[in-house]
């Protein structure tokens, strides 16, 4: 359902509009609270959500779940009736092209006229429909029931998926068949082997892939075991050719490449109890490593105990936050536990899988992008599970130490497409400002400053490009000749707003770690922006002036401007007309009109540099207001809040509950674009939190959570933050901030930073049902670069 063929090349994007159903789902209310029973995985399904439905544990590499026929890109997609099998590993919420969901397996209940040879083997011969009404996804958990009469449930450990197939007794020749396929979903296998073994049935496979938005191979191995029924046949299959084991020894299929369907299966007689427990253990090092992930992880096949024990993972992890909802409805309360739980699906605990190299660090994979998740997915994870976050830093910087530079984007062992800046500085710098525990901050600085000042052979899957333009003439230019090194040469604008940042980012660790040299020089660089902003650029819509005046425009080498309409890329004009690779644009998935709000660092200078605070707002409003802004795309979420930086917090707290719950709901096509690794849902569960953290800052904009209370237990110091909303009302008409106490005593800011959680503490916020002076002085407003000058 892509508009373009070159649109499965994007994550950010996949906006397309489907017809979609929306889906109750209701929970009941209970007493003793339990996070879980307001967690829908099958949020983000349907749409182009691509989210991952199936059974996870946080950030597991296990992650086991059926694959549909179309859309995949999460695996299961409820848009699709049919299923082609069943993989272990996944990425949620890719743009458009399918991840991993490597070697599949299928249960057929029996084959025609009792003959193995005649069930379908490959796809998709073998796909099949399910029930809608058996579809039950929950943490760690999911099950269906195929129209071939097998019930299938499945759970997981962390590199070990577990399945239980289960039978109609009355079923003609109960004799069931597990088929394993060689495949995955982007089909993008260059060699593969399949083995088995003749007596215990056991199944090995292994293959060799590609990454789904980035460079590169890897290789894959998986050991299937069961346990339930006796063996009755083996043997292989190419296509849906059949070959039967001809004796007692060892069957091979491999040696060949992408091509057909291809695999190995297990025939079983009657299962003793209509059960059979397929437990496949998963490994990026080899067979024996995978049959060993499997055996210690579920060494009994226990798979009540084993969905017990994912139950009790995912507990612990949104524990950490409880809410008083004030009336607000199970709706939002599941669209809120689910937000939170879609943003620790990823990245993923590869820790011991990683061939690449030796080392003692833990090892994340699936940073499915950092351009995506920058924003709010590790603010996030900073606040709710900062010893994850400092184990995914650690993993980045060691990521930078044994390959050169850091990702901007990474899956599967490989580098993945860069989409503008290295925005892992500002993850980096984010985690540092906070606090995270155990990181090597001087290789982490040494990284981020290699980011700024020396180019990579290839800046399309790490650091920068165009640096020489950048140190020298302070932009990214337009059509750029940069003769020592290559890259897409593209995105000038956005890239030069990236780079800025990142730059503002590099001098404010410089700045806290007492080095005033580089603190002058990367906070010179984070003023590039005004390089690239044209003071004359005017915007029409439809021919019609809309009056604003002033926005960034492409500028070449030799100082004189090129031209973009700053509405082009945005919903009003050729919207997917900005995807990577494409070779005349300026902008990245987005227009000029966006990114010209995209000064974090400085904004008392760009509300002065758009016109002042009144104009600058009623600017932002018309960017919300007049369809140019597409909300299914991260760079959307700051202007959300970016009224603040204006005296305006309440027009920010108005937007919020414009976009929650009309665009990020709990139907199955409840996110708007698709999930990024769970960025949709940190954006919703932040700002029902009432805290927008712009990241690589020391700062969370303020504006009342949708419920009364919500309260969060830091896990590095045990303290208790609680935001408390006075006059609460869940129908949302007293939505604007009166006043605040933080600890009883006034608190004037709009904005709060992160010893409140640190330290714990309470903020009692006022509401009413209109605008007051609360937060609108200057000297209320967010730290900036430049002073405010109203
Ligand atoms: C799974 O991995 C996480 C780290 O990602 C770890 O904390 C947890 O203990 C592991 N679970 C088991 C059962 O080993
Ligand atoms: C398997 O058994 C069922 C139930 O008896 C029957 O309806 C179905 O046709 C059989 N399938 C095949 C492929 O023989
Ligand atoms: C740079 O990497 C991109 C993405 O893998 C690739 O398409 C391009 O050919 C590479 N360029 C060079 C010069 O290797
Ligand atoms: C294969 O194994 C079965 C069961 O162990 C045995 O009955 C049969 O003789 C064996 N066949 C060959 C060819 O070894
Ligand atoms: C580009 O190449 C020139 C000549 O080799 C070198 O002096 C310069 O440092 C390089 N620039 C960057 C940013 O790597
Ligand atoms: C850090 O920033 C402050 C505020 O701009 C400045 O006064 C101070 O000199 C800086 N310190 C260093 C070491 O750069
Ligand atoms: C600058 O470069 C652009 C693009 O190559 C070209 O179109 C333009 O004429 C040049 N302007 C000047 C003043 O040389
Ligand atoms: C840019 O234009 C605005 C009005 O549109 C004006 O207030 C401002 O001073 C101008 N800035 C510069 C640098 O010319
Ligand atoms: C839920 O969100 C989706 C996606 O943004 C939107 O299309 C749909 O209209 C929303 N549903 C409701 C009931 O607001
Ligand atoms: C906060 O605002 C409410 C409603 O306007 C008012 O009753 C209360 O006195 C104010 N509290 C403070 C500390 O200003």
């Amino acid at each position: 359902m892509q508009i373009l063929p070159s649109l499965n090349m994007f994550l950010g994007l996949s906006k397309l509009l489907f017809l979609s159903t929306i889906a109750a789902h209701s929970s009941a209310s209970s007493s003793s609270f339990d996070p879980l029973q307001y967690v829908d995985p099958l949020i983000g399904t349907s749409n182009g959500g691509h989210v991952f439905a199936g059974a996870s544990l946080p950030f597991s590499m296990a992650k086991a779940g059926p694959d549909s026929d179309y859309d995949n890109a999460g695996g299961f997609s409820t848009d699709s009736g049919s299923i082609m099998g069943f993989s272990h590993m996944h990425d949620s919420g890719t743009g458009g092209s399918p991840s991993l969901g490597l070697f599949p397996i299928f249960p057929h209940p029996n084959c025609t006229n009792d003959d193995v040879t005649q069930c379908a083997y490959s796809s998709p011969n073998r796909n099949t429909g399910y029930a809608g009404d058996s579809l039950t996804a929950k943490p760690g958990y999911f099950g269906l029931t195929l129209f071939n009469g097998v019930q299938v449930e499945i759970t997981v450990t962390n590199h070990t998926a577990l399945y239980r197939f289960t039978f109609d007794p009355n079923v003609q020749y109960n004799s069931p068949v597990i088929l394993v396929d060689l495949g995955d979903l982007p089909q993008s296998r260059a060699s593969g082997t399949a083995v088995v073994d003749p007596t215990s049935g056991q199944l090995l496979v292994s293959g060799t892939f590609g990454p789904s938005f980035g460079s590169g191979s890897y290789a894959s191995y998986a050991c299937i075991d069961f346990a339930g029924a006796g063996i009755r046949n083996t043997g292989t299959f190419f296509g849906d050719e059949v070959a039967l084991q001809p004796d007692n020894t060892t069957q091979a299929v491999g040696g060949y490449a992408s091509a057909p369907a291809a695999g190995a299966w297990t025939q079983f007689a009657g299962p003793v109890r209509n059960e059979l427990l397929v437990r496949v253990g998963l490994s990026f090092i080899s067979n024996e490593n995978a049959c060993s992930n499997g055996q210690s992880e579920i060494p009994n096949f226990d798979f009540d105990a084993t969905y017990e024990a994912a139950k009790e993972a995912w507990t612990e992890k949104l524990n950490v936050i409880s809410v008083k909802p004030g009336g607000a409805s199970d709706d939002l309360q599941t669209s809120f536990w689910s937000g939170l739980y879609r943003s620790m699906l990823s990245p993923q605990d590869y820790t011991g899988q990683n061939p690449l190299w030796q080392s003692d660090e833990p090892y994340y994979d699936s940073y499915y992008c950092i351009w995506d998740s920058f924003r709010s997915v590790h603010p996030l994870l900073t606040l709710i599970d900062p010893y994850s976050q400092s184990r995914m830093v650690r993993s980045l910087v060691d990521i930078y130490r044994n390959e050169g530079y850091l990702p901007d984007c990474r899956m599967s062992l490989c580098k993945g497409f860069t989409q503008g800046g290295s925005n892992a500085d500002i993850v980096i710098t984010d985690a540092y400002i906070k606090g995270i525990p155990d990181v090597d901050w001087d290789t982490a600085y040494e990284a981020i400053v290699k980011d700024a000042e020396v180019e990579p052979d290839n800046w399309s899957v790490e650091g920068r490009g165009n640096l020489d333009s950048w140190h020298n003439l302070g932009y990214v230019p337009s059509h750029d000749d940069d003769p020592n090194t290559s890259g897409f040469m593209t995105g000038s604008i956005s890239r030069t707003v990236e780079y800025a940042y990142n730059d503002f980012c590099i001098a404010t660790m410089a700045n806290k770690t007492g080095n005033s040299a580089d603190y002058s020089k990367y906070l010179g660089r984070a003023q590039n922006w005004k390089n690239i902003f044209n003071n004359d650029t005017t915007s029409s819509i439809n021919g019609v002036d809309t009056g604003f005046v002033g926005f960034f425009q492409p500028k070449y080498n030799n100082g004189s401007w090129g031209t973009q309409d700053p509405i082009f890329c945005s919903p009003l004009l050729d919207f997917t007309s900005c995807y990577l690779f494409e070779e005349n644009y300026e902008t990245y998935e987005g227009s000029v009109w966006l990114y010209t709000f995209f000064v974090p660092q400085d904004m008392g200078d760009l509300i002065t540099t758009l016109g002042g605070k009144g104009s600058f707002t009623s600017r932002l409003s018309y960017l919300h207001d007049s369809g140019l802004l597409y909300i299914g795309d991260e760079q959307a979420f700051l202007p959300v809040y970016q009224f603040h930086y204006a005296g305006r917090p309440s027009l920010s707290t108005k937007q919020a509950h414009t976009y929650i719950p009309s665009q990020f709901n709990n139907s199955n096509s409840g996110i708007p674009g698709n999930d990024d690794s769970g960025a949709m849902g940190s954006f919703e569960s932040l700002s029902m939190m009432g805290i927008w953290p712009v990241a690589g800052q020391d700062v969370y904009l303020i504006s009342p959570p949708f419920f009364e209370e919500v309260s969060i237990t830091n896990a590095l110091t045990g303290k208790v933050a609680t935001i408390r909303n006075l006059n609460f009302d869940s129908s949302y008409t007293n939505i604007y901030i009166q006043n605040i106490t933080r600890d009883g005593q006034p608190w004037t800011n709009n904005w709060i930073s992160h010893d409140f959680f640190l330290n714990g503490g309470t903020l009692e916020i006022t509401l009413g049902d209109s605008e007051s002076s609360w937060g609108t002085n200057t000297e209320d407003l967010p730290p900036s670069l430049t002073p405010y000058t109203f």
